[in-house]
């Protein structure tokens, strides 16, 4: 027998003070763990009291081993106590470092905008879809086109000069394949596969070999309108163009101007011109002193192009017209400078709202 022998019961008060000091005063875990091993667990030394019992005298044994399991039956208790109060506290920590306030603000995501090409352009369709036009996807005519289609189908003899009216980007892809220079395919895209009543917006992107400058950029985009039907004049299209000119300058009647023009497709041609918005037609530096602002180009379609698409001229007869979108952006919105169109600036981009 060690000096904690069960006969002497103080010492075994002592151990069981200890053992419950040790376990009651553990802040964690695995201190009650280790408390628990070093006096309850296998060799621990309660257990090793319990199994002193063999060399105790028969007589004295139960009473010594009832005293001992009572012990060991204490400490057992207290080490579930402690456990629970750990456990518990631990999980009151972890709800507590996980509560969610549902009353905190939220953290706003910046919204996108539509880039001020798309808001223009869609707020162009929109206006015209009200006067009965249908808009084509801005894909359903090819950038990558033929000749025939860019030039030849729409009245520009080869070889004529009007073909360098638009410096043209050819690929390599073939000799008669080239980046179209103007919307104006879908006229005859169109036209092959339609039959008239026909009246038709076609957005998309076009490209010219220009110097690049404030005004100019290698690539653009234009709005083709298209409209083919019995009876129709030049005053429907001065009527349609002078509502759509009012429109989408701020429903204000805006004079225009049409000028006299050449384009191979159409006949007779013009350019149609609004009072500058920014001098109201006193002149200043973005009208070139003029007080006029040209914004787009239109006519009766050319009786050949109708005949190329199987359309008989003596039947039918039409207008195009065929707009620039980045020139009424920067009238509209007051951009001095094309080239910010493409250039993704925040700072730019930011003063758009969409207007639709
Ligand atoms: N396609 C012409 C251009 O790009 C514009 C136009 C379209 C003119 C339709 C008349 C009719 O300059």
């Amino acid at each position: 027998m060690n000096a904690r022998t069960p006969f002497d019961t103080n010492t075994l008060d002592q151990l069981k003070a200890i053992a419950l000091q040790a376990l009651t005063s553990s802040t964690t875990l695995k201190a009650l763990e280790d408390a628990k091993v070093q006096y309850i667990g296998r060799s621990g030394e309660i257990t090793l009291l319990k199994r002193g019992l063999k060399d105790i005298s028969a007589e004295d044994r139960p009473k010594t081993g009832a005293l001992i399991n009572l012990v060991s039956q204490e400490v057992e208790h207290a080490y579930a106590v402690q456990k629970d109060a750990l456990e518990t506290a631990d999980l009151n920590a972890q709800l507590l470092s996980e509560t969610l306030d549902v009353t905190m603000p939220g953290r706003p995501s910046p919204l996108g905008k539509l880039h001020p090409l798309s808001v223009i352009t869609e707020d162009i369709c929109s206006l015209f879809e009200g006067m009965g036009f249908t808009v084509l996807d801005d894909n359903a005519c090819p950038e990558v086109e033929t000749e025939f289609f860019n030039f030849e189908a729409l009245n520009f003899p080869e070889d004529h000069p009007a073909r360098d009216m638009q410096d043209t980007y050819y690929t390599e892809v073939a000799s008669n394949v080239l980046l179209r220079s103007q919307t104006s395919n879908s006229q005859i895209r169109h036209m092959s596969n339609n039959k008239p009543p026909i009246r038709i917006i076609s957005p998309g992107r076009v490209y010219r070999n220009e110097e690049v400058s404030s005004r100019k950029y290698v690539l653009f985009h234009q709005i083709e309108g298209l409209y083919v039907d019995k009876n129709v004049t030049f005053a429907d299209l001065k009527g349609t163009l002078n509502a759509f000119i009012s429109s989408l300058f701020g429903g204000n009647e805006r004079p225009t101007r049409f000028r006299p023009s050449y384009f191979p497709f159409t006949e007779p041609s013009a350019e149609i011109d609004v009072q500058c918005l920014f001098c109201q037609g006193d002149g200043c530096k973005v009208c070139g002193h003029s007080g006029w602002l040209e914004i787009l180009g239109a006519g009766m379609v050319h009786p050949n192009v109708l005949r190329n698409c199987g359309i008989d001229p003596d039947e039918y007869q039409g207008f195009a017209f065929g707009m620039g979108v980045e020139r009424l952006a920067m009238l509209r919105d007051a951009v001095d400078d094309i080239r910010i169109f493409y250039t993704n600036d925040q700072r730019f981009l930011k003063r758009f709202q969409p207007s639709i």
